[in-house]
């Protein structure tokens, strides 16, 4: 049986085509899916190139890495798409700020730690939720520097894991540590959200 790819978008919106676009401009290996199935993303992964597939949700969810870039609302219903998450990393793109029942919904939980709890077993690394899309995949020449990419979450394991897809999409990843801690900054719209930083080598 053939390897599953190792990454995995869910959404091909606006958040998961910004990513398609990522990963096909480094020619890293990705999945792509939503719930319209693999027909309806036939054109737009051939206009990327080779290294993107498309591909049922099923089989998404085989990947090791899984990029969670749907509505906040679908979080409860994605994370019925299997009944154990453990193996898996799942990076939470979501923010809840435009949901107009957040707050009945989150009960104070930070939104990363709402979508833990329907991930079970999932580590679960917040990130990519930072930027609007068309900044995300904006491309930067290389004197300009790298966008800064922030993650959070409670698994250094899996943060390393991000941090080093982030590096290999061209991005710079800045670690900020545990979900209640850095997260709570990269939670929209607090003190990092919309933050277009770039990071530039010291002289
Ligand atoms: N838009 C931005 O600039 C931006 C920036 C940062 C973070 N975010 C966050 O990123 C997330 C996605 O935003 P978006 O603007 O990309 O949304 P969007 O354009 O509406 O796209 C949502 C995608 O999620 C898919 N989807 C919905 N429910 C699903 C489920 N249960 N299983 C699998 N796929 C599902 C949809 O599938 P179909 O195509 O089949 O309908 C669609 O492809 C949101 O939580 C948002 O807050 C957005």
């Amino acid at each position: 049986m053939a390897t599953p790819t190792q990454y995995a978008i869910v959404g091909s919106g606006n958040i998961g085509s910004a990513l398609a676009r990522l990963f096909a401009r480094a020619g890293i290996e990705v999945n792509l899916a939503n719930t319209r199935g693999p027909e309806s993303l036939l054109p737009f992964a051939a206009s990327l190139g080779p290294s993107v597939h498309a591909v049922a949700l099923e089989e998404a969810l085989g990947s090791e890495v899984i990029l969670m870039a749907i509505p906040f609302p679908a979080v409860e219903q994605f994370g019925k798409s299997r009944g154990d998450w453990t193996g898996k990393t799942v990076v939470d793109t979501t923010n809840a700020y435009f949901t107009p029942n957040a707050d009945e919904i989150l009960q104070g939980r930070l939104s990363t730690q709402y979508a833990a709890e329907h991930l079970p077993g999932a580590e679960v690394v917040k990130a990519f939720n930072q930027l609007p899309a068309n900044t995300l995949a904006a491309e930067l020449a290389p004197e300009v520097g790298k966008r800064v990419i922030f993650i959070a979450t409670d698994s250094p394991e899996a943060g390393d894991r991000v941090a080093k897809l982030v590096g290999d999409l061209g991005l710079a990843a800045v670690q900020l540590g545990r979900i209640d801690e850095g997260g709570r900054l990269i939670q929209a719209r607090n003190s990092l959200v919309l933050r277009n930083l770039i990071e530039r080598p010291l002289h």
